[in-house]
């Protein structure tokens, strides 16, 4: 059976900013220049890009935003919850897993500028999912925020902000 240190062994993952772990599995060669991305790109970017990323239930990945979607996959272990705030202060949240029956998405997309933050339900468990961008991730395009900034952009959403930021 795959456990959260075997998988993070066998797949060579490492520890990410936000918390939990990954592993960039494709960047494409080809570049978009940076005449024809918006003009919030400060240069030209990949046309995509993947990565494998794992949480295990003892940690989150703390709210932070991109520019590009994001698109979310199952792959292995338990559900990961996805909670997001949109740019207008929507708070949502979806659960990609395989228990579709129970509201479960196999594939999800975060769209570009949504704060997004996640974690486990249940203790003792991990979730193993792939997180594709287009155009390709570069963390110029990255925001982390402290919990004190988020909580006064969303002061009504203090409660789950508090829970998934560091
Ligand atoms: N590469 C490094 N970090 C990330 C991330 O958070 N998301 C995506 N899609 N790619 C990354």
């Amino acid at each position: 059976m795959n456990t959260a240190q075997s998988i993070i062994k066998h797949l060579d993952l490492q520890p990410h900013p936000e918390g939990g772990y990954f592993r960039e599995t494709y960047r494409s060669k080809e570049e978009i220049p940076k005449a024809a991305l918006p003009d919030t790109y400060s240069s030209s970017r990949n046309y995509t890009t993947a990565i494998y990323f794992l949480l295990t239930s003892d940690t989150f990945s703390a709210f932070h935003r991109i520019k590009q979607d994001e698109i979310w996959h199952f792959y292995d272990g338990a559900p990961i919850q996805l909670h997001m705030i949109s740019p207008e202060g929507h708070y949502s949240m979806v659960r990609i897993g395989k228990d579709f029956s129970n509201g479960e998405l196999p594939q999800f997309t975060v769209p570009g500028g949504y704060w997004f933050a996640a974690n486990l339900q249940k203790e003792a468990t991990f979730s193993l999912v792939g997180c594709t961008v287009s155009p390709g991730f570069d963390f110029q395009d990255f925001e982390l925020p402290k919990r004190d900034y988020l909580q006064s952009l969303f002061p009504e959403h203090t409660q789950i902000i508090t829970l998934l930021t560091r």
